[in-house]
């Protein structure tokens, strides 16, 4: 399958075909099969209800949305919004019959409007992948989707000074991360995030305190 051109060059999140097709497999085989147990923990952290409607922003193959569903009683939903259409084509076989999730296609770095908000927003090692100004476009995409009170839920890098790090640790980050990573650890996203009307941050630190879940809530 041929790779579309990329919309930010630099992203390492705008995954090639085989990435894409592969990805579940691969996230266990970088991992050494540590990511399943990581992801159900993380995913436990985000405290969702069983009433709760969901948005996962670049959802991807729906992984994390089959663990999601499992907190959801009968009137609970979920919808994964992704670009890829290899991803929709795993995320739709993995919920087949199952009516409480849908996905859509969609692209999360523009201004988008699903004309329904959510309990609980959730982006998933996504956000990092994408210049400042375009994060900022995601994040009125969630204050725009999110319910008073509703949760954004963000898993991905923690925040670090790249210059601290063991040498080894540096060196595989900046070898294998794309270059929009690197600011995005050095910023201070609970006071980027409360300047943007979020408030309540809470968050879990993973994997040497490199990974981070990060929770904040919208008021009323
Ligand atoms: C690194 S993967 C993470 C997938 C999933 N969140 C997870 O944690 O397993 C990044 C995902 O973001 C999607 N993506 C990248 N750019 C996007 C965009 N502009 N709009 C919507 N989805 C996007 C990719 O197709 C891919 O599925």
């Amino acid at each position: 399958m041929k790779r579309e051109k990329k919309l930010y060059p630099e992203s390492g999140v705008e995954l090639s075909p085989f990435t894409a097709s592969n990805y579940d497999m691969l996230m266990n085989t970088v991992s050494f099969g540590a990511y399943g147990k990581f992801i159900r923990k993380a995913i436990d952290g985000i405290g969702i209800k069983a009433t709760d409607s969901i948005i996962d922003l670049g959802c991807g193959t729906g992984r994390n949305a089959a663990l999601m569903v499992n907190y959801l009683g009968e009137t609970g939903k979920i919808t994964g919004i992704d670009l890829s259409t290899i991803m929709q084509k795993q995320f739709e076989a993995r919920f087949a019959g199952e009516k409480r999730a849908t996905f859509r296609q969609q692209r999360i770095d523009v201004p988008f409007d699903l004309g329904e908000k959510a309990d609980v927003i959730f982006i998933s090692f996504v956000l990092h992948g994408f210049p400042q100004q375009v994060r900022e476009v995601i994040l009125e995409n969630v204050k725009n989707h999110l319910k008073p009170d509703g949760v954004f839920a963000i898993l991905d890098f923690a925040e670090f000074e790249m210059a601290k790090m063991p040498a080894l640790h540096r060196w595989v980050f900046t070898t294998f991360e794309c270059p929009y990573a690197f600011d995005f650890v050095e910023r201070d996203w609970k006071k980027i995030l409360g300047s943007k009307g979020f408030d309540s941050p809470s968050e879990k630190l993973y994997f040497k305190n490199y990974i981070r879940l990060l929770k904040v809530t919208i008021g009323g």
